[in-house]
């Protein structure tokens, strides 16, 4: 009867355990699209070559459109973002982030023919998070879409300025918008950079 009980248990905790693997993570795991999502995640590099064809607008524009589905704290979508395909204003933003670096003879841009700035409202306590999704989605965005991206920094130092001040009141963008990242845009030219080995202990885990 013991014996009779223990394996009747043993088959219950393998049926239960059965039907939680089958449950929850098999609706997940038999979607394409997250595997498709996944691939997307793991395989996107900051790309530091550009050839100077300036992709479809199309495609800028659905990279925009992901960029204005990142989540924004309370929803307060904080983020607006300058999409400047204009080379004219590609190079002033350029010229403007290398005078931050304090190094005039560089493009910041790496060739790279269109910029998305990103700006959030400081007003939102989390403008800085919501603009720092804004640029994960757009990199990310860029990378389904088959096209390179880099994020390149000082977007702040460059509107804190009066020639960025300027380019905003230009534009009619009004309010305590502070400059958050570049999203630069482009096709790769040379080889697609290799991803860096993760470092230890990244994850912790609490099981
Ligand atoms: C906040 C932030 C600022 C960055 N600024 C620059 C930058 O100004 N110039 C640049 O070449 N790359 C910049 N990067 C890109 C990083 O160098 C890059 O993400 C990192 O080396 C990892 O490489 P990966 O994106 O290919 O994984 C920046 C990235 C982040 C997140």
């Amino acid at each position: 009867m013991r014996k009779f009980t223990m394996v009747l248990c043993a088959a219950t905790m393998l049926l239960c355990y059965a039907c939680k693997e089958q449950t929850v993570p098999a609706i997940i795991d038999d979607n394409p699209q997250k595997n498709v999502a996944m691939e997307n995640l793991l395989t996107r590099r900051s790309v530091r070559q550009y050839t100077d064809q300036v992709p479809p607008m199309d495609v800028i524009e659905e990279i925009c459109k992901a960029g204005t589905y990142a989540p924004t704290g309370m929803n307060r979508q904080s983020p607006i973002i300058i999409a400047v395909i204009n080379r004219e204003m590609r190079d002033s933003l350029s010229r403007l982030n290398a005078r931050v670096l304090e190094n005039d003879s560089i493009d910041p841009f790496y060739g790279a023919p269109v910029v998305l700035v990103v700006l959030a409202d400081s007003s939102a306590h989390t403008y800085l998070e919501d603009g720092s999704l804004v640029m994960g989605n757009l990199m990310n965005a860029a990378h389904a879409k088959g096209l390179g991206s880099c994020w390149i920094h000082r977007a702040k130092e460059v509107f804190e300025s009066e020639e960025g001040k300027q380019i905003l009141a230009d534009l009619g963008i009004e309010g305590n918008y502070v400059g958050i990242g570049n999203c630069i845009l482009g096709y790769t030219a040379g080889d697609y950079p290799e991803a860096k080995p993760r470092k230890e202990n990244w994850v912790y885990w609490v099981k």
